[in-house]
């Protein structure tokens, strides 16, 4: 059994990607499953934790004895995870945040015109998360993580990505059209703001999950 050293917590977990409409039938997406996130739920409630899931778009049963709030967009994340971290000893943001949405949404379904080419979607930014709660964290002593998905050079953005964000922790994964995303393994380097560098090996989004709440764990005690 788990060692319950996260009695008494609230943790906060983001999973799963958030869709961004373009109109009723259509969003900008990314391949997020949720899974890695669910598996930081289930693995901080086996602690002993107090858990809140915020799931954007997921298909994942609910964690038994977790609370979940399902989301959709970046903007209601943002909402959900704001409202939950006022009173959460860490916040782990394992969603994956759209950094755009479409400035303009149709009401109706935009409709292919004949003879004439696509117009562009203009884009504006999403709020960041991670970086906004990083900067002004809701409790002192409250510990933030963040993930990073990276296609290359995995550690050197990595470093550069827990600098701007400004959160204690930064697990750095590499993602693809078939790898992490879905899968039920991960492998990953969590960058700590001490400096510290903690490898996992290949292994099953658990114990990725697991490693987590230790560092989360020693830094809140
Ligand atoms: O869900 P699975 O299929 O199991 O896959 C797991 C995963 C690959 C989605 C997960 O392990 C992961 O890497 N999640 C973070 C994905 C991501 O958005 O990475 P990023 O490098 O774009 O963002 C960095 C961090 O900032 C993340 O913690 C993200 O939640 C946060 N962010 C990003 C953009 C934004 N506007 N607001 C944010 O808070």
């Amino acid at each position: 059994a788990a060692e319950p050293d996260l009695v008494g917590r609230h943790v906060v977990v983001s999973a799963g990607g958030t869709r961004e409409p373009l109109d009723p039938v259509r969003f900008l997406g990314n391949r997020s499953s949720g899974k890695q996130g669910y598996a930081l739920a289930r693995t901080a409630a086996a602690r002993g934790a107090r858990v809140t899931l915020i799931a954007a778009n997921t298909s994942l049963p609910d964690p038994a004895g977790v609370d979940v709030v399902p989301v959709g967009t970046a903007v209601q994340l943002r909402e959900a995870v704001l409202g939950a971290a006022a009173d959460a000893d860490a916040v782990v943001m394992a969603a994956a945040v759209a950094d755009f949405r479409p400035a303009v949404y149709a009401a109706g379904k935009i409709k292919k015109k004949d003879d004439r080419d696509p117009e562009p979607v203009a884009l504006v930014r999403n709020p960041d998360i991670l970086a906004e709660i990083s900067g002004s964290r809701a409790r002192p002593g409250q510990v933030i993580v963040g993930f990073a998905a990276e296609t290359d050079e995995v550690l050197a953005n990595g470093r550069a990505k827990l600098k701007r964000k400004g959160c204690d922790l930064l697990v750095v994964n590499e993602v693809g059209e078939r790898r992490t995303f879905g899968s039920e393994e991960n492998e990953a380097v969590v960058l700590g703001a001490d400096g510290s560098e903690t490898p996992v090996p290949h292994g099953p989004k658990e114990a990725l999950a697991d490693t987590v709440w230790d560092l989360v764990a020693a830094r809140l005690s």
